[in-house]
Order: structure tokens, then sequence, then C-alpha cells
């Protein structure tokens, strides 16, 4: 489908579920990114969810946002259970501003909702010649190092930097072995997840998504991906004053409360120690691509670059739909409040 119908239509959708004309916008933007970005299980296989969660009032359409200035460079937000694409944009757009004033900017958001991808935000400071970090929690996939329930999410880790090139540096991943979207995409779509991503409830490897998610999905690196799950969990919940400890809502399968997701934004110039960031930053880059390559890889590349690719050639292209999402998003469409 064309991406412009698409946009028509999802807005269309955002507005009718009762969404401002600039919150449905900035939604369907983000759904869009998704797809283009190849990152499915952000994108519009989410919508229907969004939609029941506003329906529900667990995600409030007509929030009243809170803006605590709590210093030049520091800002809280108060999301008031919004959609999550909205808190992010704010927040973002208001780390930028304070980053630009003061050389450094810091946002934290309570009571937001899933935001998609955290790379979408740091590309936004990195364009404006920021480095950013960004930090969000997510409801319990994981278990702790050492326990069999599962509590941290897969809590993504972001840092965004500009290059002196056009391809920003984008290392955004989540710290479980593949991302929750994934699982769930395969799961909506009939599809296998990888061996060694995740063990269904009784402890158990597998490669049924259905089983996974009743399980438990694997951090990274054992105790070590454990260790930066909970490091996202203190960062996105405790310091912000959001949910933590495994209190995250799940979107999906959990319609008793608001989820209540935290998150941190922090960007900062890149010429606060040295003057010639730029030079040195392609210098960096230069010498760690060119580098001897195993058998087989043609190009070293940094993080970022992979999904900058698939943007430019997707963004030319259609957009194609799934046969769930087209029901999706036929039953969306003809929804009446
Ligand atoms: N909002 C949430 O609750 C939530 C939770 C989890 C994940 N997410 C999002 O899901 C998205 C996908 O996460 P993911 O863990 O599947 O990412 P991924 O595994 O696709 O990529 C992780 C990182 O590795 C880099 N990379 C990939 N291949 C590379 C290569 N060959 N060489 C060098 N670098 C390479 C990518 O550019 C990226 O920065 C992210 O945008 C993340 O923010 C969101």
């Amino acid at each position: 489908m064309k991406q412009s119908k698409i946009k028509k239509l999802v807005t269309s959708i955002f507005l009718k579920y009762g969404l401002s004309k600039t919150a449905a916008n900035i939604s369907s933007d983000a759904l869009i990114n998704a797809e283009l970005v190849g990152a499915y299980g952000h994108g519009l296989s989410r919508l229907r969810m969004y939609c029941n969660r506003i329906e529900k009032r667990l995600i409030n359409p007509k929030p009243k946002i809170k803006i605590k200035n709590i210093s030049q460079s520091i800002t809280h937000i108060d999301a008031n259970d919004s959609i999550g694409f909205v808190a992010a944009d704010l927040g973002i757009k208001k780390a930028i501003k304070n980053a630009k004033r003061t050389g450094i900017g810091m946002v934290a958001i309570s009571n937001s909702g899933h935001y998609g991808l955290s790379g979408y935000y740091a590309e936004q400071a990195v364009k404006k010649n920021l480095i950013a970090m960004i930090y969000t929690n997510a409801p319990p996939a994981i278990a702790p190092h050492g326990s069999i329930k599962s509590l941290f999410g897969t809590n993504p880790i972001c840092f965004g930097s500009p290059t002196g090139s056009k391809i920003p540096f984008i290392l955004d991943t989540s710290i479980s072995m593949i991302n929750r979207g994934k699982v769930r995409f395969a799961e909506k779509n009939n599809k296998k997840i990888p061996p060694g991503v995740a063990l269904d409830k009784f402890g158990k490897p597998t490669t049924d998504a259905k089983k996974a998610l009743k399980g438990v999905q694997l951090p990274i690196a054992g105790f070590r991906g454990s260790g930066l799950a909970w490091m996202v969990d203190i960062l996105s919940g405790v310091f912000t004053g959001s949910s933590h400890a495994g209190k995250v809502k799940d979107p999906f399968e959990d319609f008793s409360r608001p989820q209540n997701v935290g998150h941190l934004f922090i960007t900062f110039k890149t010429n606060l120690f040295v003057n010639n960031y730029k030079h040195r930053i392609k210098d960096n880059i230069r010498i760690i691509k060119g580098l001897p390559k195993i058998k087989g890889v043609k190009e070293i590349m940094y993080p970022g670059q992979n999904k900058y690719k698939r943007f430019k050639m997707n963004s030319k292209k259609n957009i194609k739909i799934s046969k769930i999402i087209k029901r999706d998003l036929e039953a969306l469409k003809n929804y009446a409040i």
C-alpha cells in the first residue's frame, strides 16, 4: 500500500479513537517509520493494541501533560498516561532544547506508554548535532539472573552520535536476545523464533513464540545482560517516578491499569571537551572500518548503518501489508464511537 495512503488511514483511525490531530500525526509517523526500518514488531502490528487501550481509557486520548523545569538543563514530564509516542516526542524535543541552551539536557518522563523505537528519538537529537542516550523500561519478559520469574522488560539501551557523515551512529538494542516485538510478530504470523532466545514456562528452551511469551526471554550475555536490564529499570523506572521492578503493565495482556512506562532522555553537545569532535569521530570510524575483516564480511558496519540503508531503500517503496494487518485496519477503520 502507498505510504501516503497508510499515513492517512492510520491517522484517521487514531482520530476516530479520540487522539488530537497532532497526537494522531506523531503516532502514525512513528508506526510508519518502524515499518520503513524493518522493525515490524513495533509498527502497524501494534495499532490494534493502541486503539484497544485508548478505547478502555488505559491510554488517555486527551492527557493533561505536566512539564516541570527543574533547571535550564533538567525537566520532568508527567505524561498523564498519554500514548507513548506523544510523551517521547515532547521529551526528546525538550531534551534537545535544554542541551542547545546549556550543553546538556536531561528529561525524565513518568506515566507514559510504549513509544516504539528508541533510535527514532535519538536520530532527532543527532540531526541537531547532539549525542543522545535514551532509556525506557518495558513489561516483564526476562528473568533476572538467578531467578526463574520474568521481571525485567526487554529494556532497550540507545546511544546516538553524529558521525560527520549523513549516516548517524545509532546503537539501539534490546537487552534480550531478540526484542519482544519480534516474538509477538512470530506468534501473530505463525512463525518460529530462533533457538537460544527463550525458555517455555517450565524452563525448557523453545522456538515456539506462543510458549516463549508464556515463559521467559533470555538476556544478552547472561548476567551481564541481566545487569544492563536492571540498570535501565533503575534509570527509567526508579529514577523517573514511573513503575519499576516488574510493575510496568503488558500492553497486550494487562488491561487492569495504564502501563506507566518511564523514559529517560539525555542529550549533550559534542564539543563540551574537544572542539574537533567531527574530525575525531570520523577518524575513529575510519580506523575501525579499515580493520581486516572476517571471511565473508564485506563491510564492518557501525550501529545504525544497516537501519539507515533499510530506511533509504524502503522509503521509496510501498509498505507491504500482511493479511492480519489488513484485517486490523479494516476493523479499526469501521470503528464507530
Ligand atoms: N519501547 C520498547 O519497549 C522497546 C523494547 C525493546 C526494543 N525496542 C526497540 O526495538 C528495536 C529493535 O531492537 P533490537 O534489539 O531487535 O535491535 P537489533 O538487534 O535489530 O539491532 C541492535 C543494534 O545492533 C546494530 N547492528 C545490527 N546489525 C549490525 C551489524 N552487522 N554490524 C553493526 N551493528 C549492527 C543495529 O544498528 C542496532 O543499533 C529498537 O529500536 C528498540 O529501541 C523497544
